[in-house]
């Protein structure tokens, strides 16, 4: 899926966040995005995911103009083509560890796959955990099942925001090789915020986000 991102600007009443953001990002294609803390990298991620809103400029995904869709079909539209790992994992604390990863599969009305979801758990080493409680997870292992549940459903466009943050440097760099795998493999286009230079260096492009533009 092409990304096609033009002079987005958003502001919080006088408060500019960002302005003038232009980017595009190809079919199995890795940009990370860095910037100061504040400077709206989150803000944006979720821009492109139609999960907020902007005061100018446009988000197009292939032929979709997303700020064109309402609330519901901007929702169906992220469910069959976007996987999101947040910052704050948002894992949903009533369901386990495997009702959690196999989420976007159900809302996508596919049947009941434990394979697949108990081989995601094994890529983010978790194996055997699928009927753990969130409760009952440290940091590191809910971001993982944050993770691992945005990958279960192979969508094409993949928004990760600081997946690597509360890991340590092995499994930071497993997890790595999974998102960009996902590229690699199935020419998903990967958009990643991270304030790792290890996560950075491995991106065909690297964008900086500032208060006046993104280059
Ligand atoms: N609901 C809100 N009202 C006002 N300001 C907000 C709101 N949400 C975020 N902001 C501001 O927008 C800016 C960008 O935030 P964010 O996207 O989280 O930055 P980053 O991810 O780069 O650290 C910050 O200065 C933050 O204080
Ligand atoms: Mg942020």
């Amino acid at each position: 899926m092409t990304l096609r991102i033009t002079n987005l600007g958003k502001h919080y009443g006088e408060a500019p966040v960002f302005e003038n953001v232009t980017l595009e990002v190809q079919p199995g294609e890795f940009v990370a995005i860095v910037g100061e803390s504040g400077v709206g990298k989150s803000t944006l991620l979720n821009c492109m995911a139609g999960l907020d809103t902007w005061d100018q400029g446009t988000v197009m995904h292939d032929g979709t103009d997303i700020g064109a869709l309402d609330g519901e079909a901007c929702a169906l539209w992220r469910r069959r083509h976007v996987g999101f790992v947040f910052q704050a994992f948002h894992v949903l604390p009533h369901l386990d560890v495997a009702q959690n990863v196999s989420l976007p599969l159900m809302l996508l009305g596919q049947k009941k796959d434990d394979g697949r979801v108990a081989h995601m758990l094994d890529a983010v080493g978790l194996p055997g955990m699928g009927a753990r409680l969130p409760q009952t997870l440290s940091g590191g292992q809910l971001q993982r099942v944050a993770i691992a549940r945005a990958l279960v459903h192979r969508p094409a466009l993949l928004l990760a925001d600081e997946p690597t943050g509360n890991l340590d440097p092995t499994t930071a760099a497993k997890v790595m090789e999974l998102l960009i795998g996902q590229t690699r493999e199935h020419g998903a286009s990967l958009v990643l915020v991270t304030h790792s230079e290890s996560a950075a260096a491995r991106a065909d492009r690297l964008l900086h986000l500032t208060a006046g533009g993104i280059r």
